[in-house]
């Protein structure tokens, strides 16, 4: 009988080497031996699936990898070294001079980066839609367009889009759809399921869950990904076997930390979204985010990110990271540790204000991953510091 995934991310392992060891082995080699000249032949000519040299494959990277492609239901997937090799690794490895791209208008910073700075000077463009205006989104396709590209829930602005609708737009068009799942994960929504073709995760984020390592994976199509891995096989954005082991080994616990994170920023939301001092508050089980429906229908609980914006804007903004005593001020999410961010001050910065709305930046708009700490002690310090603002 079929496992389920959650006992595969568990239980799929690299063979035991003679050593007998119960947890996964760690092959920290950049490259393979072979018995003869004939076997290392045989290996290049790919008549054998011998490892030949870790930026090809490596078994700590492919148990990883396996895992991952159990948890999202895919055919194939590759690993590379960040979230951001992945995102480009998709583009660069499908798409060439002349294609057209549709993404949306609150894609995570550096793949706006790659969007709009850098396919540009390789032919490759791309329009931006609105998540709520979804009549755009058919009108947006062009002739050339070949991909949809997208991120649900969004970075930082919690945004739902409707998978169902935008596979259905994708079949009739002849579009791929890749589809950024770090903020959902595999263990709470599953865009495959919907026909997505390609999935890609910052590894970095809920799936190593402690703030450690760099990673990320692409899973989905098996001839799309087959494309994809020769290209990264070619250029090098190889997953590092340490960081793989890492990864592989939290994802034995993915399933019931998404659960507890999810379990904490509800009780969290729900406790915080009529504060006095916050004007909104964004989390998509709540039923007073704009697109909850979408979110029942697709994901399994609410993830661990809340957003919120508070009413003293940018000043404000500032006080409520300065009074924090338990969260911490880091540029990451997805950790076991709380932690606050506020996007105006810190990694939109440098933009002006008029840059930052159209990225829906707001000047008080704070970020909160939740973290696995006691959710009275996390709530009561975001309490505390709110009394600052
Ligand atoms: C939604 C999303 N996608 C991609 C990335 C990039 O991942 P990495 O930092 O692992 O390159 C991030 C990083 O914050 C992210 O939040």
């Amino acid at each position: 009988m079929k496992q389920n995934p959650i006992t595969e991310a568990i239980r799929i392992q690299t063979e035991r080497t003679n050593e007998m060891e119960h947890s996964t082995p760690l092959f920290l080699t950049s490259s393979f031996c072979f018995d003869n000249a004939e076997e290392m032949r045989a290996a290049f000519a790919d008549e054998t699936d011998d490892n030949i040299y870790s930026r090809f494959s490596n078994p700590t990277v492919n148990e990883f990898v396996d895992k991952m492609i159990a948890l999202e239901g895919a055919e194939a997937g590759v690993a590379t070294g960040s979230g951001m090799s992945a995102v480009f690794a998709g583009f660069m490895a499908l798409l060439k001079k002349g294609d057209h791209i549709i993404s949306c208008d609150a894609v995570f910073g550096s793949t706006h980066n790659i969007l709009k700075k850098y396919l540009p000077n390789y032919g490759i463009e791309s329009s931006y839609v609105s998540v709520e205006k979804t009549e755009e989104w058919e009108t947006a396709i062009q002739p050339n367009t070949k991909m949809i590209y997208l991120e649900t829930p969004t970075n930082p602005g919690l945004e739902i889009i409707d998978l169902d609708f935008v596979c259905n737009l994708a079949k009739k068009h002849n579009l791929i759809v890749i589809v950024d799942n770090c903020f959902a994960t595999p263990v709470n929504q599953k865009p495959i399921d919907f026909g997505v073709h390609l999935v890609l995760h910052s590894a970095t984020k809920w799936i190593d869950g402690q703030g450690r390592v760099l990673g990320g994976v692409i899973v989905g199509d098996k001839k799309l990904i087959q494309t994809i891995y020769l290209f990264c096989r070619n250029t090098g954005p190889s997953l590092s076997p340490f960081n793989a082991w890492v990864l592989s080994k939290s994802l034995e616990t993915l399933d019931v930390r998404m659960e507890r994170h999810a379990k904490n920023a509800l009780h969290i939301a729900t406790a915080l979204e009529k504060h006095p001092k916050i004007s909104w508050l964004k989390y998509p089980y709540l039923p007073s985010h704009p697109q909850h429906n979408i979110a029942l229908k697709q994901m399994k609980n609410g993830g661990g990110i809340i957003c919120f914006e508070l009413k003293g804007g940018l000043e404000s903004g500032k006080n409520f990271l300065n009074s924090l005593k338990l969260l911490s001020l880091t540029a990451n999410l997805g950790d076991s540790r709380s932690i606050a961010s506020h996007p105006a001050s810190t990694t939109h910065g440098k933009l002006t204000e008029e840059e930052r709305l159209k990225v829906n930046i707001t000047p008080g708009l704070i970020r909160i991953s939740v973290g696995l700490e006691y959710a009275d002690d996390i709530l009561n310090d975001i309490l505390k510091a709110l009394e600052k603002c």
